[in-house]
Formats: C-alpha cells, sequence, structure tokens
C-alpha cells in the first residue's frame, strides 16, 4: 500500500504520481492486454442484476453496461472522465451508436495510445484533468466517469465541473472505490451542485465476483511482466486476492459504489 500512501502526501505530488502510473502501464502495454482497467462486474446471487451468464461476459465491459444501463447513449453526446486505455471507449461507442464519445484522460500515453486504437468516427480521444474539463459548459448529455475519481485531489471540484459541463437533465454515470464515510459526502456534495440521485448502490460483491475470477490471470501478468520491486504495489492495486484493496473490502473499510444522478 505503499502508493497509496504516497499519493496521500499533497494533491500535486497525488496527480504527478497517478500521471506517472498510468503513462508507465500504457508504455509498457503494447498488446492492449490492459485495455480497460477496471476491476470488472459480475451478476451474483438471486437477485443477479444482468442476463447474461458470468461465462459469457467480460467482467470490464459488464462494469462499463452496468454503470450507464439506465441512461440511453445513443444519439447522445458522452464524455468518459479518466477513459484510460479505451477499451470501454470503444466497446460502448460501436455497441450503443451515440452521437459523439469523448474519451479524456490524464494520463497523455493512454490517450496517443487510443487515438491509434479509434475505429469509429464518433469517438475520440483527449489528454485532459477531471478537475479541469478541457470542455465547453453544458455540451454532454451523459458523463461517465469508471473508477477513476479515487485519484482526483478533490471529488467536490470533480462534480462541480461535472455539473457545468453536463446539460440540464443529462445523466452522471459513476462507479468507484471509496471509504465508506465517503458515500454520504458525495450524495450531500452531488445535491449541492444540482445533481438529483436516481440510484445509488453499493456493488463491493459485484466488484469482488469479478476480482475472485480475475486474479488469476492478473497474478499470471504481474508474475511475468512487473519488475520484482513494483510487483507488490501492482498486487495491492490491481485487486488480488488477499493482498491491500481486496482485503479493505472484505473486511468493510472500502466499498465500491455506483452513482446514477440526473442533471437538473
Ligand atoms: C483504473 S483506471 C480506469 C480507466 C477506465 N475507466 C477503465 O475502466 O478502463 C483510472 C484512470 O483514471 C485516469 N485519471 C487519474 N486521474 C485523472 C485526472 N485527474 N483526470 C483525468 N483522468 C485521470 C488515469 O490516468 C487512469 O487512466
Amino acid at each position: 500500500m505503499i502508493f497509496v500512501w504516497l499519493t496521500g502526501i499533497s494533491p500535486t505530488f497525488n496527480r504527478f504520481l497517478w500521471k506517472k502510473w498510468y503513462n508507465f502501464l500504457a508504455l509498457h502495454d503494447p498488446e492492449r492486454l490492459l485495455s480497460s482497467m477496471n476491476y470488472g462486474f459480475l451478476p451474483v446471487g438471486n437477485g443477479a442484476e444482468s442476463g447474461k451468464s458470468p461465462v459469457d461476459v467480460v467482467p470490464q465491459l459488464e462494469l462499463y453496461e452496468y454503470v450507464i444501463s439506465d441512461a440511453d447513449i445513443n444519439g447522445k453526446v458522452v464524455i468518459e472522465v479518466g477513459a484510460g486505455r479505451g477499451g470501454g471507449a470503444l466497446y460502448l461507442s460501436e455497441k450503443y451508436n451515440p452521437l459523439l464519445y469523448i474519451g479524456l484522460d490524464l494520463a497523455k500515453n493512454a490517450s496517443v495510445d487510443c487515438a491509434s486504437l479509434k475505429q469509429n468516427s464518433n469517438l475520440t480521444f483527449v489528454a485532459g484533468d477531471a478537475l479541469q474539463i478541457p470542455l465547453k459548459k453544458h455540451v454532454a448529455d451523459v458523463l461517465i466517469n469508471i473508477e477513476s475519481s479515487h485519484c482526483y485531489s478533490s471529488i467536490e471540484t470533480f462534480i462541480e465541473e461535472v455539473a457545468c459541463v453536463l446539460k440540464p437533465g443529462g445523466y452522471f454515470c459513476y462507479c468507484d472505490l471509496m471509504p465508506v464515510s465517503q458515500v454520504a459526502m458525495m450524495k450531500s456534495q452531488l445535491a449541492s451542485h444540482d445533481m438529483h440521485v436516481l440510484r445509488a448502490k453499493d456493488v463491493t460483491c459485484n466488484i469482488m465476483a469479478s476480482l475472485n475470477r480475475i486474479s488469476d490471470r492478473n497474478t499470471d501478468m504481474i508474475r511475468k511482466k512487473v519488475p520484482w520491486y513494483l510487483k507488490r504495489s501492482f498486487s495491492d492495486f490491481a485487486g488480488i486476492q488477499h493482498t491491500g484493496v481486496y482485503n479493505l473490502f472484505e473486511s468493510g473499510k472500502l466499498v465500491y459504489y455506483f452513482f446514477l444522478a440526473k442533471r437538473l
């Protein structure tokens, strides 16, 4: 957890470190094994929230499906903040045919890399900061943010930016890990920026089901590709079973939350 500790030192250092980290990942993954970098989502129990059987599902893309499930993106202007290596953006823009899908990410190498994979005329990638979104006011019908906000030095500034970029009536589709205490804070920050919460759900069990499924694959990837001095941090960060983040989910200290909010 040394990496997580380092990110707490100062907001500027935090931004610098995450940017370095994700640029590093983009440069060291030419095969694009990490085209989507989230923990994934799998349906669990009787109340399974997806019609598909887990074997048909790519958990990282299933998380994208889940997060947008109540927001129709067909024919809409969509902005994804923290689009990473673009795997989710490519998938959604091909499947749901938005008018325009803009994937924004702080890590320049990630967006340069995405530009080379771009296949749809409705898909574009830009480098930029979630805390200073380089787009006009009220341009987006839908803003997607998946497992990126834990890197931001201020969630409140991010929510202000989201409220600014969304059109009135637009949707904010969000999920991320957070300490339990942040859930209530998020709800009140959304409300104070004219964002009405339509759904809020703890999906930690779905995320852990996915981590259980992908743990062996990720362990193998870390064993083969990551230098020895980074193996521990990578395992924590990748949510490998019985390491840092996974244990915090298991103990209930960290939760993984989904929010759907509507801009008033
Ligand atoms: C865990 S990855 C998730 C990427 C993508 N959403 C996915 O599911 O594959 C987090 C992403 O957030 C990006 N990020 C971190 N801080 C950011 C910031 N301040 N502004 C924009 N993107 C940021 C990182 O560069 C990284 O690509």
